[in-house]
């Protein structure tokens, strides 16, 4: 089966209800990236930090996945798709994909801040996590998140998918953060890229099919193309 590989951002889940980041009314237009999304913060503040998470796992809870992860977990039945997600939702798990990799992280996980770093998935009936909530060994739990300035552990994984792409396809990000936006230059010459987006987005001047739609419907077209694509080769 042909490698299909994806690289998903927030405008993924969307149509799911869930905020991206950098859209009009998007979460850092809410909050500072730096009171809640890196070590400095968590420092000055972990009781903020953790409402911040709070909030957005209980929005999880509430949202669905959407026809665009659906398409995508469908096309398993024709492709090795392999997805890299820069969300910490789990949309795309719900939806049924099978080969998902979280560069940025997974809100309903979180961490002992003690040595070993052991990682706890969050309870659905229990979202929140607070101050004074520790790991069996009685260190302060943490969001398993990766924050602005921490090492990206998945980054290598995900440049090895890449790099064996048939196809790669990038969708709802808007390529602005790295590691997970340097991906592009790991695709082989040759393989064909597409990038589902409502909005232009910088693709550093790769050759590429672009669908300026949104996930849902953009998946719909995305599927035509890479069945012609087979058909011609
Ligand atoms: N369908 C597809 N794409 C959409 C939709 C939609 N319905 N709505 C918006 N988009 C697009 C926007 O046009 C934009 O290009 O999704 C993209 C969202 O971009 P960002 O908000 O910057 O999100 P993302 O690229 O995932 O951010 C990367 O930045 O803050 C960090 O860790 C955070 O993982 C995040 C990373």
């Amino acid at each position: 089966m042909k490698k299909l590989i994806v690289l998903s951002g927030a405008g993924m889940s969307a149509e799911s209800g869930i905020s991206t980041f950098r859209d009009s009314g998007g979460l850092w237009e809410k909050y500072e990236i730096d009171d809640v999304a890196t070590p400095n913060g968590w420092r000055r503040n972990p009781g903020m930090v953790l409402d911040f998470y709070n909030q957005r796992r209980r929005q999880l809870l509430k949202s669905k996945p959407n026809a665009g992860h659906f398409a995508l977990a469908e096309l398993e039945k024709e492709y090795d798709v392999q997805i890299i997600t820069q969300n910490v939702d789990n949309l795309h798990e719900r939806a049924g994909s099978t080969h998902v990799v979280h560069l940025h992280g997974e809100l309903m996980k979180v961490r002992s801040t003690g040595p070993g770093e052991e990682v706890f998935v969050v309870p659905t009936d229990k979202p929140d996590v607070n101050p004074g909530d520790m790991c069996p060994k009685g260190f302060q739990l943490r969001p398993h998140i990766v924050w602005f300035g921490e090492a990206v552990p998945e980054i290598e994984k995900a440049e090895y998918m890449t790099y064996n792409a048939d196809i790669f396809l990038i969708i709802g990000t808007s390529m602005q953060v790295y590691p997970a936006a340097g991906l592009i230059h790991n695709v082989q010459p040759g393989v064909p890229i597409y990038l589902i987006d409502p909005h232009e987005v910088n693709h550093l001047s790769y050759e590429i099919t672009v669908i300026s739609k949104g996930a849902s419907e953009g998946m719909k077209e995305f599927v035509k193309l890479i069945r012609a694509l087979e058909v011609k080769l």
